[in-house]
């Protein structure tokens, strides 16, 4: 019977394992060998199949465990007279003895006396027929019990003893300077921040220097060494094809105007760089190089320049005197 028990289980595990295997592959080809993990390995179902299987198998097991003992339990005394008689002695021992679960449970989750032996743990008062055991403590529990003193000792000789950890106040403060950091950074990247919209012309010497810099490696070759122009427009003009201004020349140096020969160059110029060169460009208003090509385009009035605030004292008075 349990040679046989076991060949069953056997051809099903075969039978799911190849099973498995061709559920992994599907319709699709199978890679060639050089994947080292197999594909299958990282399928959820399999994992999900796997367990059901065990699930099943431990189903099993216990089901026929409690056959094997209820069909025992039912056979006469001759029966099993028989059985043992087929050199089958120690059967009749494992059938009684406790199950897996019995000792388990002993073990570790309740160390409850046995049934019979009670008696021998029952306490002497009795309050209206109830009475009680004095049992032992679920082992589990005790284990968890000592564990927590292991784990005072530890705290104490690392928080307390040795300084190794961080204590509240300590660990308040390393966050608070963590945040104060990172509000630093942020505020130093919203710095370097540019947008066509939120442009400005910078005047500062290293940024001028920089833009120079830049204007001689990359525009030389068709605005000029002076900016008079050559292939590309004269810059230092008045006049401008796609409007003057730094918000202007931002847009333009950013996209680029591709079917004029004018390249984007946001692949290559960070919009810091490109406010550099623009406001370097800005710098070179009017110097009217020897050789400067005529001006192209309209002639841009900087709006911002020409609107003057108007004296809001003087116009007050105006409004009185009137
Ligand atoms: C390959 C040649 C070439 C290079 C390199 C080049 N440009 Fe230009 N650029 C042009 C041409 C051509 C135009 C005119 C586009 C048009 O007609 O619309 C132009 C136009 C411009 C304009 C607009 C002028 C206006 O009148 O509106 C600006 C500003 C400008 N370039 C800046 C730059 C800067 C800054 C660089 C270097 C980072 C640069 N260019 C590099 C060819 C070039």
């Amino acid at each position: 019977m349990k040679n046989r028990f076991n060949k069953i289980l056997l051809s099903g595990f075969l039978l799911s394992a190849s099973h498995l295997n061709s559920f992994g592959q599907g319709d699709v080809a199978p890679a060639p060998s050089t994947a080292k993990v197999p594909e299958i390995f990282f399928q959820s179902e399999l994992y999900m199949l796997i367990f059901l299987f065990l699930i099943m198998l431990i189903a099993i097991i216990s089901l026929t465990r409690s056959l094997k003992k209820l069909s025992y339990g039912m056979l006469s005394p001759e029966k099993r007279q028989a059985l043992e008689l087929k050199n089958e002695k120690a059967f009749e021992e494992k059938m009684l003895a406790p199950s897996f679960w019995t000792r388990f449970d002993r073990a570790i989750l309740t160390k409850a006396v046995t049934v019979e032996k009670e008696a021998d743990v029952m306490l002497d008062h009795n309050y209206d027929g109830i009475r009680e055991l004095d049992n032992n403590l679920p082992p589990w529990w005790v284990w968890g019990f000592y564990l927590t003193i292991i784990f005072a000792f530890v705290y104490l000789a690392h928080y307390h003893l040795f300084r190794t950890g961080p204590l509240q106040t300590e660990e308040y403060n390393i966050a608070m300077q963590e945040a104060a950091d990172q509000a630093k950074a942020r505020e130093l990247k919203m710095k370097d921040f540019v947008s066509a919209e939120t442009i400005t012309a910078l005047n500062t010497p290293e940024a001028l220097g920089a833009g120079k810099g830049i204007y001689e490696k990359n525009c030389v070759a068709c605005h000029g060494a002076e900016l008079g122009g050559s292939v590309g427009p004269n810059l230092t003009d008045d006049f401008w094809i796609h409007g003057g201004g730094i918000k202007n020349m931002f847009k333009v140096i950013t996209e680029g105007v591709p079917a004029k020969g004018m390249i984007s160059w946001k692949s290559q110029l960070t919009p810091k760089q490109i406010q550099q060169v623009a406001s370097f460009i800005l710098t070179k208003k009017g110097s009217n190089p020897a050789g400067g090509k005529e001006p192209q385009g309209d002639k841009y009035v900087d709006e911002s320049l020409s609107a003057q605030p108007t004296d809001s004292t003087k116009a007050d008075s105006t409004i009185i005197a009137n």
